[in-house]
């Protein structure tokens, strides 16, 4: 008798192909480098909560944090070779796909608060630079906040002139490099995942980060101190697979846009006080001395370091520049 059910099962399977595979869920792998209790990583998992929630189960959200699945230099490539479908790489590391323009992010001091990020990456600046990534096979589907970045050294770094010769490590933007160099600093180009060890083992002597990352990567165990200088932001891309995207059938497509709405919103609304906590977090291991800077201290940053717009120009190109003056209101 049980055979019979198991080759009618057989059976109708194979007679209705859809029936049995309609049962597989859709498995998205969403590969991050960061950690789960960082803005990115809440934000991936609460995408995940919501995805198979609004499909129903026709898909399945499996979320790889800390570079476990793909580090920063492979993430790109295996996402346009379809071997993982959702990334969150930060607006730094698109230069070596060729999409140059995400840099202007990058300048130093260009976005001054969290309301000029968004009315940036909300605005038709925001909506040109994910269309540039289309031709690459890559769909942009949300912008996601981190922070502000400060740096980072276990020597005091009060002024421009304290970076003078020290090895520095960063992201994979050339605008970032010519921040360092505009520092009198080495710039080292290095995988997030490699960055712990090279400050413990002095590859490197400082980096750049927001709190939520440098805490939780432990990164105030190896650096006696944390400046505030807010010269920067880690800013997210959501990028899908365009193929894996439009390839989707119409009503699950759909219900991943409202959970990738709604996980946005999320992710936004969280990052400020992740970070923090974290900062809270840095200062209570009593392990990185926190240094603040006056306004004319900052002055004095924003002196050194105004150089790399100019200098940045025909890389990242006027235009773009010049349009995140008009959505900011920033002066050079
Ligand atoms: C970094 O490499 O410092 C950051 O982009 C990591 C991240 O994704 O926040």
């Amino acid at each position: 008798m049980r055979r019979w059910i198991l080759a009618a099962t057989a059976v109708a399977a194979l007679a209705w192909p859809g029936a049995a595979l309609a049962q597989q869920p859709i498995v998205i792998k969403f590969s991050h480098v960061v950690a789960p209790d960082t803005p990115k990583g809440k934000g991936s998992l609460k995408f995940k909560e919501l995805a198979e929630k609004y499909t129903n189960g026709k898909v399945v959200v499996e979320v790889y944090p800390n570079s476990q699945l793909y580090k920063d230099n492979e993430e790109l490539q295996a996402l346009q070779l379809g071997a993982v479908q959702l990334l969150a790489p930060s607006l730094a590391k698109f230069g070596p796909l060729g999409v140059r323009e995400f840099e202007v992010f990058d300048l130093p001091f260009i976005l001054p608060s969290k309301a000029a990020v968004r009315k940036v990456t909300d605005g038709p600046l925001g909506a040109k630079l994910m269309g540039l990534l289309e031709p690459k096979g890559i769909k942009g589907l949300a912008y996601w906040d981190n922070g502000f970045k400060d740096m980072s050294a276990n020597k005091p770094l009060y002024m421009p002139e304290d970076f003078r010769g020290l090895k520095m490590r960063i992201q994979s933007s050339k605008v970032l490099e010519a921040q360092m160099r505009a520092l009198g600093a080495i710039p080292q180009v290095m995988a997030f995942s490699e960055v712990y060890q090279a400050l413990a083992t002095g590859v490197v002597d400082g980096t750049e980060n927001p709190p939520s990352n440098f805490y939780t990567q432990k990164m105030h165990e190896v650096q006696k101190y944390l400046t505030m200088t807010d010269h920067g932001v880690i800013e997210y891309a959501v990028i899908v697979n365009k193929k894996f995207w439009d390839g989707l059938p119409p009503d699950v497509r759909s219900a991943l846009e409202s959970a990738m709405k709604d996980a946005t919103k999320y992710a936004n609304d969280i990052a400020k006080k992740e970070n923090e906590d974290a900062l809270e977090g840095v200062k209570k291991s009593g392990k990185t001395q926190i240094i603040t800077l006056s306004p004319e201290d900052k002055a004095a940053w924003k002196k050194a370091l105004l150089t790399v717009h100019k200098e940045q120009e025909s890389r990242i190109g006027k235009d773009v520049i010049q349009a995140v003056y008009k959505d900011t209101g920033f002066k050079p």
